[in-house]
């Protein structure tokens, strides 16, 4: 068992992390299996965390919010303590690692929406005029003409 264990005030059994994130019990199940949180069993065989593992728990919720995948948030937590609370220097690793990738995915988006308006109303999804249906023209730019005949 865990140092401070003694201390009840460290420690949160399975229901209290539930209630405390709002997340169900499943869900803190599925992020342990992903190695995402870790507890322990107290010796009366139940499943209990660390406090601090609440706050892991928070930045998984947040970081999903903001579309971040379960893969990301697995490799940045790897970067971050899970026997101590994460200090500051921690949570800026954190969001520098995600700042670029959210950023470009906000203008990958905002790009998304400025095209889709073009499209209201029009329907048509032609490969030769619409920003959705081909949204980098990939093949447009080998040049005119037909692509994978005869493949
Ligand atoms: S649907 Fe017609 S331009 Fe996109």
């Amino acid at each position: 068992m865990w140092e401070g264990y003694e201390m009840p005030d460290k420690i949160l059994t399975i229901g209290q992390m539930a209630r405390r994130s709002g997340l169900p019990i499943s869900t803190l199940h599925f992020y342990e299996r992903r190695g995402l949180i870790a507890s322990q069993r107290d010796d009366a065989n139940r499943r209990v965390y660390r406090r601090e593992t609440l706050r892991r728990v928070t930045v998984i919720k947040v970081a999903q919010r903001a579309g971040v995948t379960l893969a990301e948030i697995e490799r940045a937590l790897s970067h971050l303590p899970t026997d101590t609370v994460p200090n500051t220097a921690d949570w800026e690793r954190l969001s520098t690692i995600w700042h670029d990738d959210l950023t470009a995915r906000i203008e990958t988006l905002t790009a998304l929406r400025d095209k889709m308006a073009i499209c209201i109303g029009c329907g048509c999804l032609s490969v030769d005029r619409c920003a959705l249906a081909n949204p980098e023209d990939r093949l447009g730019k080998e040049g005119p003409g037909a692509r994978y005949i005869g493949g």
